[in-house]
């Protein structure tokens, strides 16, 4: 008993991560690519979409991220970001509670959100919207508690020098974290919105809000602090240039805002119903508003093809191990183990770089489409649909990140040395980029039964990806 909870102890202190990404794995199985494949293959049965059908959308969007892509992110930050400032998490007493209420609040309301869209039309439907709102109070309370964690960590830090490894990514961790609180705090005001409205989906304008924030607030530059720091060692590339970082965190703040400005009106108007809806009535401020989107979105992703040009994942520049000092017993050489051509590693982490290499080739093709999508008069000549750019970024890019990064990165952050079943990573890479491109591709083709039919199944692909990571995980953290 005693050593069970010693063990209890060692994880909420030194292998935190654990918890959050076996609670990210289960949601992602269950809600999050659960949901997804009962949408696409119901759709491509011919079954018609009811009141059912946007209440399931929404919790399986809510489940990919606050559930997958929001407690993988805590997961490993909290775990790696206060030791990028050279100090543990502190307050971690408070980290169980945090974990208990985000993981309720989110299980809650992805069980309760179907519920009220099936029995909308029953008396009963009160019942699950007031469960709804409830989830919304417990997220945002595990969210207050991953805040002062995270503010007695900062206060415990040495302050930042120019030369600390934190300084230039620092600013990129902060949008991340503003705009996750952001997301949560809409969350909760969307679902506030619904319940006093009797309605069983979140409006558009909280619910794409905290879409676009936890995409291109959370994941992006989540994303950039992670490769910044971690790619060069784990695929031995060149060390990225250490300025300019901050600047150019501060434009993509600024490309963020500008591209969430329609919502911001549309939020804004919500707040001045009693004089009606006098924002978006005025014409010339919707004009200048959406011109002022489009802008932010062009501005963002040229932000996001900044970072990868100077990550250098293509190799123009030679590999930091060049400048490394002279090896002191090079007579000893033949007895070091060669490892990879390439790579620091002896294939202990499996084909973890073509998961990495893949995710950011999505990156690209998101970009691409999300751009195509903003310029005045392309979309209507290629109609590029928000489903299909939004999901290349979410089922490409994120989750192959993920996987990749949790199968590098995980094992050491426990204290392994590698994965359990390292060959199993090959069977990811293959599985999770045919689930992204069968969820992404048919969606051009909106005519064809065949494109119908494969859309069908990525949903299920998708799961047995995540199920093999799960495995992979599981295994090792055991
Ligand atoms: C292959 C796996 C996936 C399948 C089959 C799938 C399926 C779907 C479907 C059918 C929709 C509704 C589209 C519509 O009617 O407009 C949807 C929406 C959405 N999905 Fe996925 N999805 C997958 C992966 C993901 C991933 C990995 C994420 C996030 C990391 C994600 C996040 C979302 C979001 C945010 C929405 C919009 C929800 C809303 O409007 O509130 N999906 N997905």
């Amino acid at each position: 008993m005693e050593s069970e909870n010693t063990t209890r102890q060692a994880i909420w202190k030194r292998r935190i991560h654990e918890p959050f990404i076996t609670a990210a794995l289960a949601v992602a199985l269950t809600a999050g690519f659960g949901y997804g494949a009962i949408l696409v293959a119901s759709l491509a049965f011919g079954v018609m979409p009811g009141s059912w059908y946007s209440a399931l959308v929404q919790a399986h969007g809510h489940a990919q991220l606050f559930g997958w892509l929001g407690l993988a992110v805590l997961g490993m930050g909290l775990f790696f970001m206060p030791r990028l400032r050279g100090v543990s998490l502190q307050s971690s007493q408070r980290l169980p509670y945090a974990f208990a209420l985000l993981v309720s609040g989110i299980v809650l309301r992805v069980a309760a959100q179907p519920l009220a869209g099936w029995f909308a039309a029953s008396a009963f439907a009160g019942v699950p919207r007031a469960a709804m709102l409830g989830a919304a109070f417990l997220e945002a309370a595990g969210l207050v508690c991953i805040a002062w964690m995270l503010m007695a960590t900062a206060r415990a830090a040495k302050p930042l020098k120019r030369d600390a490894p934190a300084y230039p990514v620092e600013p990129f961790a902060r949008i991340g974290f503003v705009c996750l609180a952001l997301a949560f705090f809409l969350n909760l005001l969307g679902t506030w919105n619904a319940f006093t409205e009797s309605r069983n989906v979140i409006a558009a304008r909280y619910d794409q809000l905290a879409i676009t924030l936890m995409l291109y607030g959370v994941a992006i530059p989540m994303a950039i602090v992670f490769s910044l720091r971690n790619l060069p060692l784990f695929l031995r590339l060149a060390l990225p240039p250490r300025n300019g970082w901050r600047k150019l965190a501060a434009f993509y703040a600024f490309a963020l805002a500008l591209r969430a400005l329609p919502f911001l009106v549309a939020i804004a108007d919500d707040g001045l119903v009693f004089t009606g809806r006098v924002l978006s009535a005025n014409y010339i401020l919707v004009l200048t508003v959406d011109a002022l989107a489009v802008l932010g979105v062009i501005l963002l992703n040229a932000c996001i093809l900044i970072f990868l040009w100077r990550l250098d994942l293509v190799r123009r520049r030679p590999p930091w191990t060049v400048d490394r000092a002279p090896d002191t017993r090079p007579d000893l050489e033949y007895l070091r183990k060669p490892t990879r051509a390439h790579f620091p590693d002896y294939g202990e982490y499996g084909r973890f770089e073509w998961l990495i290499y893949s995710a950011f080739a999505w990156l690209v093709v998101a970009v691409i489409l999300d751009v195509l999508r903003a310029l005045p008069g392309v979309n209507e000549s290629i109609p590029i649909p928000q489903d299909a750019a939004r999901h290349a970024l979410m089922a490409g890019f994120i989750t192959l990140l993920i996987c990749g990064m949790s199968v590098r990165m995980a094992p050491g952050f426990s204290g392994k040395r590698g994965v359990t079943h390292p060959d199993l990573v090959t069977w990811l890479f293959g599985l999770g980029n045919l689930a992204a491109f069968l969820r992404v591709a048919p969606a051009f083709f909106p005519q064809s039964e065949f494109a119908l039919m494969l859309w069908g199944v990525s949903g299920f692909i998708g799961w047995c990806a995540v199920l093999v990571l799960a495995l992979i995980l599981w295994r090792t953290f055991r």
